[in-house]
């Protein structure tokens, strides 16, 4: 006897663009990861030796920048995206977030990557769409090449919102 299944299944659709170099990129983001790239150099990473920048491009143009910052007491330490990002929305709590660049370099300097933002993260890039109704661009710098995302839907799908607290 068959039993009838409601299962459904949906298929996502998720756009990323790559780029093989640093040069192929729309100007605005070469800029971009550039500062992050310059961000990176100031990471405090003692620990891991792993130093991310970010860099964000503000509805004002401005850009702003930051890199990881670890503690001897590991978990206090904080990821270069939400270091951006707080200081960011802390500074300018009515200016939204247009884009951001992330890179990260090791002992060999630039990772092959592209490298990839934390689920942490992510969810924190979450929050700032929400919070300024604009979607981020997202540019993951590599040594091997480049990706862009429009949106964070594309790196965090089915993600936790304000609205889930309903
Ligand atoms: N890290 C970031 O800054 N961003 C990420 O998205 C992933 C990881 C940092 C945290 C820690 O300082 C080091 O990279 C190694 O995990």
């Amino acid at each position: 006897m068959n039993k009838i299944i409601a299962m459904r299944t949906k298929e996502l659709r998720i756009f990323v663009y790559e780029y093989p170099t640093l040069y192929d990129l729309p100007e605005a983001d070469q800029k971009l990861v550039l500062a992050a790239r310059e961000a990176s150099g100031r990471a405090f990473a003692p620990y891991s030796r792993f130093n991310v920048g970010a860099a964000l491009l503000l509805e004002n143009h401005e850009i702003i920048t930051g890199n990881n910052q670890e503690n001897a007491a590991s978990p206090t330490g904080l990821c270069a995206e939400r270091v951006a990002l707080f200081y960011a929305n802390a500074t300018y709590p009515d200016i939204a977030v247009k884009a951001m660049a992330v890179t990260a370099s090791n002992n060999n300097g630039l990772v092959d990557g592209p490298v990839k933002p934390c689920g942490s993260c992510r969810q924190a890039m979450v929050e700032t769409e929400v919070r300024y109704k604009q979607t981020i661009r997202i540019i993951l710098d590599g040594k091997k090449k480049i990706q862009v995302f429009e949106g964070v839907e594309n790196l965090l799908p089915f993600a936790f919102k304000p609205e889930s607290l309903d």
